[in-house]
């Protein structure tokens, strides 16, 4: 088990352990702490203040708690919400989160508000730092949906370096193609870039002469988008997903 899961924790007071742990709002768990229902060591602690270290063994209603300082999850983001934690105008992929999370959250990068699929969630900085560091090229994957016929031609330029416009030259991206139709013009394709510049996939297609009608992240480095989560859903990082995505980051044990 990496030490990013599970006690990473300083001497803290008891009531905001207690609502880091989700076990409530600061003041549900004030009282909570009157009421009687928190034990630390065996005995039944009722200062709000009381200081817990890593040693302490604290329990609510007699089960104990686990204190995680870190918290990833798996979202599959809809199209119609912005890559942010707060908006005065619009739902932010935080707002699609349920109660029970840590406050600090925030989405690993940006997907345009259209694009839907893979984003990681979290409050883990550095892991965030070094997912989306232009010098660490952390793999990312696309499906796309294109108006327009994607030839072999493409699939070179992309692999040469496409020069998309006057701001941007793509590093060499891998561009699958999957489908064709003829009768309506329209290609699915893959691809795979190394880097993340703003509607770098869309500006690269358009750069080819193709519309990118649909686009759907399906992978970020070692992380893929489980096939079960339905738009808008989201779940807890397995420990196996944490584990490869920390040891590719070089931060596992
Ligand atoms: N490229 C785009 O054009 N949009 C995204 O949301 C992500 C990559």
């Amino acid at each position: 088990m990496t030490d990013r899961v599970g006690k990473q924790m300083k001497n803290m007071r008891l009531d905001k352990y207690l609502a880091d742990m989700k076990v409530g709002t600061r003041s549900e768990v004030k009282s909570l702490i009157r009421k009687g229902r928190i034990a630390v060591n065996g005995e039944t602690e009722k200062d709000p203040g009381r200081k817990i270290g890593e040693e302490d063994a604290v329990l609510f209603d007699g089960n104990l708690l686990t204190y995680e300082t870190y918290e990833y999850l798996m979202l599959n983001k809809p199209a119609g919400v912005i890559s942010a934690t707060e908006d005065p105008r619009q739902e932010t992929v935080i707002d699609l989160l349920g109660e029970g999370h840590r406050k600090d959250l925030f989405p690993v990068g940006r997907l345009d508000i259209d694009t839907v699929g893979l984003l990681l969630i979290t409050n883990d900085g550095e892991l965030s730092h070094r997912l989306l560091s232009p010098k660490r090229h952390v793999d990312k994957t696309y499906y796309a949906r294109l108006d327009g016929i994607v030839t072999e031609e493409d699939v070179c330029a992309f692999q040469a370096g496409l020069e998309v416009d006057e701001e941007l030259t793509a590093q060499p991206a891998e561009l699958r193609i999957l489908s064709i139709s003829e009768p309506e013009h329209t290609s699915e394709a893959e691809v795979t870039i190394r880097e993340g510049k703003f509607h770098q996939i869309k500006r690269m297609f358009s750069a080819v002469g193709k519309e990118v009608v649909y686009l759907k992240r399906i992978r970020m480095g070692s992380l893929i988008l489980d096939p079960d989560l339905p738009e808008g859903e989201y779940r807890p990082l397995k420990e196996a997903e944490l584990e490869v995505l920390l040891e590719e980051t070089n931060m596992g044990r």
